[in-house]
């Protein structure tokens, strides 16, 4: 057992996505802990994404997990690292990995040494996709035990990661943990992911695109679940052991398109069947038993609908957060259909979705 209740914390990538969702369920649920981001802003880091958050309890600094005398000024005086900062969007990486093999097997190996010289507690944030994919019909669910099998230069750089970390704890004693979530939704992630840039492309009159047949099936879990499961294992959770956190959310990309759609008013057909993605993963889903038995952990999100309405209505409220993003990010998958793919629409006869 482990008490953060009153001390720091060091939450790298604090102004992505789900490390700024984390952040502010720290300020907002565990008065006692005071949180010191580190992020290089990268375009997916917004310090938006905590503004607003109190001075005494947050601060945020701007720079790389790569960068070993940042960490040997920032990391004595911490009590633990989440770590969180990544490169994040698997279409980037098929598009360029080097920066994905700098920041999140590089990035990680630093944070580690950190906190080995430092006798610093460590929280890996990782992704179910280290496992691979399942076929639509297999019975299973990702556990702890699955062999790692990672389709993608994002999942192998991840899965890189986590072997560093179980290298970290046993040979040099570490105090780590690891987490491997499913897909994330909810408001404050980038507009490249796939949720937020269909509901984005509706809003800006463009039409949504699905990779290949649409089939493929995402298991998805509100960030503040993700939130709350990776508290209960930095506080709570075992030291050395793996965690699996999901919510039951298996749901094709075409049925989540079409529940888009019906929410925001249009055809269900108002969307683009384009390439599909080089290595796209058929389908993930977790069993979090382990979680859920030894930490007590629930979703408090578990209807997904409701989820995506409240989703939407952010994505509708903050145009201001979004649009230069969402150019940015359209004009890189511009730039990848030019090296010839996702974006591009197929043709009539390359297949339907059934
Ligand atoms: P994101 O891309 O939204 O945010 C990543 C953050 O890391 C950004 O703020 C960025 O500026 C920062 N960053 C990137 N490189 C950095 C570096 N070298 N030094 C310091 N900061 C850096 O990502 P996300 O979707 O919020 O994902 C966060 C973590 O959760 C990642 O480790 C990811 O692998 C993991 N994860 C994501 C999902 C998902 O569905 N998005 C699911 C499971 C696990
Ligand atoms: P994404 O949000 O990139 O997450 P991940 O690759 O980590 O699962 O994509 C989720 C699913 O949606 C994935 O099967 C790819 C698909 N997808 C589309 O069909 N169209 C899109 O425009 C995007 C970005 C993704």
């Amino acid at each position: 057992m482990h008490d953060f209740s009153t001390h720091n914390i060091i939450v790298t990538g604090g102004c992505g996505f789900i490390g700024s969702n984390f952040v502010r369920y720290v300020v907002r649920e565990h008065p006692g802990v005071h949180v010191t981001v580190l992020d290089k802003l990268t375009y997916a880091g917004n310090p938006e994404n905590i503004a607003g958050l109190p001075e005494d309890r947050v601060e945020l600094v701007v720079g790389d997990i790569c960068d070993v005398a940042l960490l040997e000024r920032l990391v004595p005086g911490h009590d633990a690292i989440v770590h969180y900062a990544a490169e994040s969007h698997n279409d980037n990486s098929i598009a360029d990995a080097e920066l994905f093999f700098r920041t999140n097997v590089e990035g990680t190996f630093q944070l580690l040494e950190a906190a080995r010289r430092h006798a610093v507690r460590f929280h890996h944030v990782s992704t179910d996709e280290v496992y691979g994919d399942l076929a639509l019909d297999d019975p299973t669910r990702f556990t702890e035990e699955a062999p790692y099998r990672p389709s993608s230069p994002y999942s192998s750089t991840k899965a890189a990661s986590d072997m560093l970390v179980r290298a970290w704890h046993r040979t040099y004693g570490v105090a780590a943990t690891i987490s491997n979530c499913s897909n994330n939704y909810g408001p404050y992630q980038h507009v490249e992911k796939f949720i937020p840039r269909q509901i984005t492309s509706i809003l800006t009159g463009a039409r949504p695109k699905l990779y290949g047949d649409g089939r493929n099936v995402r298991d998805w879990i509100h960030a503040e679940d993700h939130s709350s499961a990776v508290w209960e294992i930095l506080t709570r959770g075992r030291i050395g052991e793996t965690y699996l956190i999901g919510a039951d959310g298996e749901r094709s990309n075409i049925d989540v398109l079409r529940a888009i759609l019906e929410r925001m008013e249009r055809d269900a057909d108002d969307f683009d069947l384009v390439h599909d993605r080089p290595g796209h993963d058929r389908r993930y889903a977790v069993d979090a038993t382990k979680l859920r038995h030894e930490l007590g952990w629930e979703p408090a999100h578990a209807d997904f609908f409701e989820g995506l309405d409240t989703t939407i209505a952010w994505y509708r409220a903050h145009e201001d957060w979004w649009l230069l993003a969402k150019e940015a990010a359209e004009a890189r998958y511009t730039a990848a259909e030019l090296g010839g793919s996702r974006n591009q629409m197929r043709a009539p006869d390359e297949g339907r979705c059934e």
